[in-house]
């Protein structure tokens, strides 16, 4: 058993760690944009790297004593741009929020108009929603789903002509179907505008060749390393464009970051480094696999989906009788963890919503199999087929299984 300082020294907070560590073992993650992370990213992030100021880029720093943490950003960037098949990365963003950030500042000028997916339809606070800062500094205009749940692409073109908006953003945080980036290149190009990728889920099937890549159609994308890749927490922007490249770096420090988290990003270089192995392509392929399990499984119990299925890592069931927030709280008390999701042209507010989200990127992660799904659609279908109802003895068989599939080979808090 390792020698714990946080046990010794702040016991309170050590057994709120250690309840997480418990809780993450005896439920089932299924939130689409949450992973296990690789225990080598947790060591990274976990190093004295955490204790280094290095404002600006390798070899370009406001600090001394540089010399380690600009080979560690170095390999990290080297790493990105295998991984994504690019010419430029900037590793530094805190968050996704903070890559879309600094593309807007980069490309933009305050009130400039920026078109991208309704929250509603699957979209990103950070994509000019109204109560985001990028809503309120930039003029927002939103293109939606057909009746079907797909993208309209003949809508959006028709959209962009009417609004002529500087900026397209395309790339979701809810939206199960694949992306046609071609397609809104033509678009933006017809009205000369920017075509921004957001990838921060499905960038993990991207680089495994698993969904279609953004480049070259987007001028520039952002992407988070937390979800479909199992890297930190935190973002990166990447692009082929050397004039896009340098406008990014400097919007981000110094314009919207100050020092950048080293020891993120060491774990970042440490999660690109498994992204990069033959293996996770057989990740990506199976976390894909596992989707269409829940989606075939959901389907025959008579569960109504958003777009009738998924292309990626995630699906969005839609409710007629009860909201979102009854579906995920029924579930919750049954042991398995899922976020309610609002569906297109929700009539309930985001904190009650009509539907929840489930994403396999997790528990494929933690090793489980197509007959564990299998299961697990049976037992959300029981779950949400008695809604109201007492769920604890779905709990117990959760809990059991949950325990039965350990997340980590060894205790790590
Ligand atoms: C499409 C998309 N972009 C950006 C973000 C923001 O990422 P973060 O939570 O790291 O700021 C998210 C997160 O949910 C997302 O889904």
């Amino acid at each position: 058993m390792p020698n714990y300082f946080l046990e010794q020294n702040d016991p309170e907070l050590f057994g709120l760690v250690k309840d997480e560590w418990v809780r993450q073992n005896t439920h089932l993650e299924m939130i689409a944009s949450e992973n296990y992370t690789f225990e080598s990213v947790m060591e990274a992030m976990g190093s004295v790297l955490t204790n280094k100021y290095a404002e600006g880029y390798p070899s370009k720093r406001y600090y001394g004593g540089c010399e380690v943490v600009d080979k560690i950003e170095s390999l990290a960037i080297e790493r990105a741009k295998k991984l994504f098949n690019c010419a430029f990365v900037n590793v530094q963003p805190h968050s996704g929020s903070q890559a879309n950030m600094a593309i807007y500042h980069a490309l933009l000028k305050p009130h400039d108009k920026i078109l991208s997916m309704e929250l509603s339809s699957g979209g990103h606070l950070t994509h000019a929603s109204k109560v985001s800062m990028t809503g309120q500094h930039f003029q927002g205009f939103h293109y939606g789903v057909n009746a079907k749940g797909w993208i309209d692409y003949e809508e959006v073109h028709e959209i962009a002509q009417i609004v002529r908006p500087k900026i397209i953003v395309c790339g979701y945080s809810a939206y199960p179907r694949e992306i046609d980036f071609k397609r809104f290149r033509q678009i933006a190009d017809s009205v000369g505008a920017y075509l921004m990728g957001d990838i921060a889920h499905i960038a993990g099937l991207v680089v495994a060749g698993e969904h279609p890549h953004p480049l070259p159609h987007c001028h520039v994308i952002s992407s988070t390393t937390h979800k479909t890749l199992r890297g930190p927490r935190g973002g990166l922007v990447f692009t082929n464009d050397e004039e896009i490249a340098t406008k990014v770096n400097k919007a981000l420090f110094p314009g919207t970051q100050g020092g950048p988290l080293m020891h993120v990003i060491a774990g970042k270089a440490a999660g690109f480094l498994e992204n990069l192995k033959p293996e996770w392509r057989n990740y990506a392929k199976a976390v894909k696999t596992h989707t269409q399990v829940l989606v075939q499984g959901l389907l025959e119990q008579g569960f109504h989906l958003v777009s009738g299925g998924s292309d990626n890592h995630l699906l969005v069931m839609r409710f007629e009788d009860f909201s979102g927030k009854e579906a995920e709280e029924a579930l919750g008390r049954a042991g398995i963890i899922v976020n309610k999701n609002t569906v297109p042209g929700d009539m309930r507010s985001p904190l009650i919503t009509s539907g929840i989200r489930l994403g396999a990127a997790a528990l494929t992660s933690r090793g489980l199999d197509s007959k564990d799904f299998a299961f697990i659609a049976v037992k959300i279908a029981q779950v949400l087929n008695n809604i109201k109802g007492d769920q604890s003895g779905v709990y117990k068989e959760i809990e059991a299984f949950s325990q039965g599939h350990p997340t980590y080979t060894q205790p790590i808090f």
